[in-house]
């Protein structure tokens, strides 16, 4: 298995160009589930994730060709075989954005249940639920989620919370179903508003994405259409934690500043100075990070896939910050890695109460999810001496080339094979 070794200490100098967003390219993949025409995408990150959806989508008889700029063209002339198995939706989640194109598209759909995973139980009764409202039969039976509808009905359905797959799903869904739905308490992300946008350009009839309401009115059937995915957000809010823990001065292009409010907000509050472009993000960090603290919550407030980075953050701070996590409820195991390269962190609940040291000292480290990994670059790159990060595969499921775009940054990294 791949490692990374890091040699913490150099501050972050450079550029780097922002890759697609992975959270948004997954459900929009799957939209092309939903006509008979090719969706020709641009901006796809060359990623693990995509590579699963990809092999998923093509088990079904969809026909995915991709070139190397980052387009890809995914049709599905005819679903052969309305099925997602265990062996791949035990890999990622978010196969279960198949799970609402399939049935509207085919009336059928079996879908493996994801089952537990590093972060948190993650249930998707709240997919089910909405489907059901919409008219369909939903049976559970040996792991599989059975769904038969002949065609799903509009409906109004308000969400006990707030998920954003939950809100693709059933987006999706009613794009193709007879009249109109509501969903109330939809979540606002912008990858939500980006699969709205590709849905629309579809011809798709939808008002509200963004907001908690979302109105969708059914149409027979969707188009062919070109959409070029938005950037990642994530990505690029890594990169800045980055610099701001490591100091420095960095550019991200290609970038979506506007969704990045509070992010930038507690980067600023850390002693970042940043510059926002229409398309850049610029940070400059000139001295130690003040320490701050986050709370974790849907769009637009702090995002969870936000909140290791910058627990590594704080672990380097002046004062002490209080990382508290609302969305997943085991979405700390980063924390006892961090404290193995010298981090002062006590978990009291949902909450980690991080006391900032001086310096870490590299050690080595095992990554356990994706974000939990990027936290653990993060601090790599600031511990004295040298960090090596195992189970590495969290990290290339998310970030596309990772060590090429910290090198351009003047990081000291190398993958170990
Ligand atoms: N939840 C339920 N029932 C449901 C659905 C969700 O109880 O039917 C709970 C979850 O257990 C969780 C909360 O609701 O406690 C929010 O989960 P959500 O459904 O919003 O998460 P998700 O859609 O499975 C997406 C991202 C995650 C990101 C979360 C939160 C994709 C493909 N994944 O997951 O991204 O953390 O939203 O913003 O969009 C990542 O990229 O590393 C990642 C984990």
């Amino acid at each position: 298995m791949d490692k990374l070794r890091l040699t913490g200490g150099r501050r972050l100098e450079g550029e780097v160009a922002v890759s697609g967003a992975k959270n948004a390219a997954l459900p929009i993949m799957c939209a092309a589930l939903l006509t008979e025409a090719p969706l020709s995408l641009a901006n796809i990150p060359r990623l693990m994730d995509i590579a699963t959806m990809a092999k998923l989508l093509g088990q079904m008889g969809v026909r995915i060709e991709r070139t190397a700029d980052g387009k890809m063209s995914l049709h599905a002339e005819r679903i052969t075989e309305p099925t997602a198995a265990y062996d791949l939706v035990k890999t990622m989640r978010a196969s279960v954005l198949v799970l609402g194109p399939l049935l509207a598209r085919c009336g059928r759909a079996k879908v493996s249940l994801p089952g537990g995973c590093a972060i948190g139980l993650r249930p998707v009764d709240q997919h089910v639920k909405g489907l059901q409202a919409m008219g369909a039969a939903i049976s559970i039976d040996h792991g599989y989620m059975h769904a038969e509808a002949k065609r799903l009905r509009g409906t109004r359905i308000v969400m006990d919370l707030v998920t954003v797959t939950g809100t693709e799903n059933l987006m999706m869904a009613a794009a193709l179903a007879e009249g109109t739905t509501l969903l109330e308490n939809a979540a606002r992300e912008p990858e939500v508003v980006d699969l709205a946008n590709c849905l629309a350009a579809m011809g798709a009839r939808i008002e509200g994405a963004g907001t908690d309401v979302i109105r969708i009115e059914g149409v027979a059937s969707l188009a062919g259409a070109s959409h070029r995915v938005m950037p990642d957000r994530i990505e690029t809010g890594t990169y800045l934690a980055a610099a701001a823990a490591a100091g420095g001065r960095v550019r991200l292009s290609g970038a979506a500043p506007e969704t990045l409010d509070a992010t930038l907000e507690k980067l600023r509050e850390a002693g970042a100075t940043i510059r926002k472009g229409r398309d850049t993000v610029e940070i400059e960090m000139a001295a130690r990070p003040t320490a701050v603290s986050v709370r974790t919550a849907p769009y637009p407030a702090f995002a969870t896939d936000m909140q290791a980075q910058f627990m590594a953050l704080a672990t380097v701070a002046t004062g002490t910050a209080l990382i508290t996590e609302t969305i997943f409820e085991n979405r700390f195991m980063h924390a006892l890695e961090l404290q193995r390269l010298g981090a002062d962190i006590s978990i009291q609940g949902n909450t980690a109460v991080v006391k900032g040291v001086e310096r870490l000292q590299g050690a080595t480290v095992m990554a356990t999810d994706l974000r939990a990994s990027a936290g653990l670059v993060i601090a790599g790159l600031v511990a004295e001496g040298q960090t090596v990060i195992e189970r590495i595969y969290h990290l290339d499921r998310g970030y596309e080339a990772l060590e090429t775009k910290l090198r351009a940054l003047g990081a000291k990294v190398e993958r170990v094979r």
